[in-house]
């Protein structure tokens, strides 16, 4: 009996010894030292001893199980030591490491530009106004001075979206919807999506943008009008910008003009940019005609005014460099992370 004792603690010992985690040890004990382990069933069997071997025996297995216990707590501390110093290992925090990178939005170009020059016209006193994208025939040419049959319909080629809806050519219908809405004084500008069914290339996208600008009130001339596009365009591209006025047509002013600027580029020499003219042209312009004033409920023996529509995606091109309109609208992130 003694030599079986002798084994069963020696495999024990050596269980215990080789245990890897707390749940192994765990198993351990219930096998040795629980109500039904190997070490408390060796207690029972002594009933075939002699009543002189019994205490003897009774106090080897004792020892035998309170030596395995003081192992097998041993051993529980060991792990559960080692279990958190490999968690706080795990957890320690490498302060050399590089940083992850945080990526950052940014704004399109033609936003930067397009608030640049919001700013530049709220100095100058203009509300900003919003309009619709899909508009009525109406809107965008009947009151505009641009009846059904009229040529200058041809100057813009129109997406049809059903008999009198159609995606705006022009801004300019916000100078309808203005005057339908507010009273004189006047003067607002009106950024927006615009839509034209053109060819695409480097030039041209069926899709761009313009500010429109109106402004309305008693005694308004074209010297207004040439005051606020220099001072406009001044701060754009600087203090030393000439501005110059060529007569052109559109329905719904009179006169009409489009407007160039200094080439920002080469100062006027002539250069890339301007196609060697030293002027680009930004906008056309002119003073609101007589029927467009009635057609909205202005007398226009009291009341005159001018309007201007600029395009800002060529002011974007010029004022990066961009070769290409194309840019503008395809999102890549490579082309738009330069600005
Ligand atoms: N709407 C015109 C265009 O798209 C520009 C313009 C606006 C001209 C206002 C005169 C007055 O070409």
């Amino acid at each position: 009996m003694k030599e079986k004792l002798e084994a069963i603690k020696a495999a024990a010992v050596n269980a215990v010894k080789n245990a890897a985690d707390e749940k192994q040890i765990e198993e351990l004990r219930v096998a040795y030292l629980g109500k039904k382990g190997e070490l408390t069933a060796i207690l029972k069997q002594m009933g075939g001893l002699s009543p002189e071997e019994r205490p003897k025996m009774g106090q080897l297995v004792n020892e035998a199980k309170s030596y395995v216990e003081g192992l097998v707590s041993k051993k529980r501390e060991e792990i559960k030591q080692k279990a958190t110093e490999l968690k706080l290992k795990a957890e320690t925090i490498d302060i050399t490491m590089p940083a992850k990178k945080r990526e950052t939005g940014k704004l399109h170009p033609l936003n930067t530009v397009l608030d640049d020059m919001i700013d530049i016209f709220q100095s100058m006193g203009f509300d900003v106004l919003d309009g619709p994208e899909v508009e009525t025939d109406h809107y965008n040419f009947e009151c505009l001075n641009v009846p059904a049959d009229h040529p200058a319909r041809d100057m813009q080629d129109t997406f049809y979206l059903g008999e009198n809806l159609i995606l705006r050519t022009q801004t300019s219908a916000a100078q309808i919807r203005t005057m339908e809405t507010r009273k004189p004084p006047i003067r607002i500008i009106c950024p927006g999506r615009v839509f034209r069914a053109d060819e695409v290339d480097a030039t041209h996208s069926p899709v761009f943008h313009q500010i429109e600008g109106l402004v309305v009130d008693k005694g308004i001339t074209m010297c207004d009008l040439k005051g606020v596009l220099e001072q406009f365009a001044r701060e754009i591209y600087g203090p030393d910008t000439e501005v110059k006025f060529r007569p052109s047509f559109f329905p719904f002013t009179e006169p009409s003009v489009e407007v160039d600027v200094t080439c920002s580029e080469c100062g006027g020499k002539g250069c890339r940019v301007c196609k060697g003219s030293g002027w680009i042209e930004i906008l056309g312009a002119g003073m609101v005609h007589p029927n467009v004033l009635r057609m909205c409920g202005i007398d226009p023996e009291v009341y005159s005014g001018f309007a201007f529509g600029i395009g800002l995606d060529r002011l974007t091109t010029t004022r990066y460099k961009i070769s290409d309109i194309r840019l503008l609208f395809e999102n890549d992130k490579r082309f738009l992370e330069q600005f």
